[in-house]
């Protein structure tokens, strides 16, 4: 993926996320972790390969296609993006409205990812009266209020104290138990200690490492064969950027 013929920002990257799990995305800075999340989330596009996220190809799709596809996607951003003139719930909610549903099914979903977060007490308070610690929490709220089934969070912790990160990184494993398919993009390599997660290290536009790339080598054989009755059945919708030697 380029932003421009000076600035190539991944260099053919391929690697395959399946269907519930979890996964770090680490690297230096200007290492591409963002251009991944932009790529996810439909805000830039690969000059070249082929992405399929949940189903979908991410290639040339319209307006309606992409605001399709983002309804099965959760974004948790770094700098938050909450609305200062709406409450908190009203921030959530709207999220809410925005994909068409409304009456009843608003307030109970908006409280239902309140209190997940555990800000049900903080529903009518200002985003600016929270803390950062909140604000990322109700950004959370509001990327798993549609039930989408991928969270794709940008540094998530990036504006918080280190207690806090461990809090917000426990959530996200617990929305992770019930089947979502997480990617957090972290720079911080004791979060991907302490949680023990698959980590997809970048450098330079490039996979430094994947601590799980034999695993999926090993499945990919044995699905091929299909002789070994151990091996489980892929799981679906899996995710997969995948290009050849050019850049993506
Ligand atoms: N809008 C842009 N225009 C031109 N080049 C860009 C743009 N955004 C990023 N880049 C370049 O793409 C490369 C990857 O940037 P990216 O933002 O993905 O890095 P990152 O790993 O998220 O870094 P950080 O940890 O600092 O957020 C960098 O070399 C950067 O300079
Ligand atoms: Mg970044």
């Amino acid at each position: 993926m380029a932003y421009s013929k000076d600035s190539v920002a991944l260099k053919g990257i391929s690697f395959q996320i399946e269907d519930g799990e979890f996964v770090f995305i680490t690297g230096p800075s200007g290492a591409g972790k963002s251009s991944i999340i932009h790529l996810l989330t439909c805000e830039n596009f690969a000059s070249e390969g082929k992405l399929i996220v949940a189903g979908t190809n991410l290639k040339s799709l319209s307006h309606r296609q992409i605001a399709k596809y983002r309804r099965k996607i959760g974004v948790v951003f770094q700098d938050f993006r909450l609305i200062d003139g709406m409450n908190v719930y009203d921030n959530v909610a709207f999220a809410v409205r925005v994909v068409g549903r409304g009456g009843r099914e608003v307030k109970e979903r908006v409280n239902t990812a309140l209190e997940i977060v555990g800000l049900t007490h903080k529903m009518y308070d200002s985003p600016k009266e929270l803390s950062g610690g909140e604000q990322q929490r109700v950004a959370l709220a509001r990327a798993i209020v549609n039930s989408p089934e991928i969270i794709i969070a940008d540094e998530p912790t990036g504006n918080v104290d280190p207690a806090m990160s461990i809090e917000i990184m426990k959530l996200l494993s617990s929305i992770n138990k019930n089947g979502i398919t997480v990617v957090v993009v972290t720079h911080e390599q004791r979060l991907v200690k302490a949680f023990k997660k698959r980590e997809i290290r970048l450098r330079e536009g490039l996979i430094e490492f994947d601590t799980e790339e034999d695993k999926h080598q090993i499945l990919q054989v044995n699905e091929k064969e299909e002789t070994n009755p151990d091996i489980p059945p892929r799981r679906r919708r899996a995710q997969r950027t995948h290009s050849e030697e050019d850049d993506v």
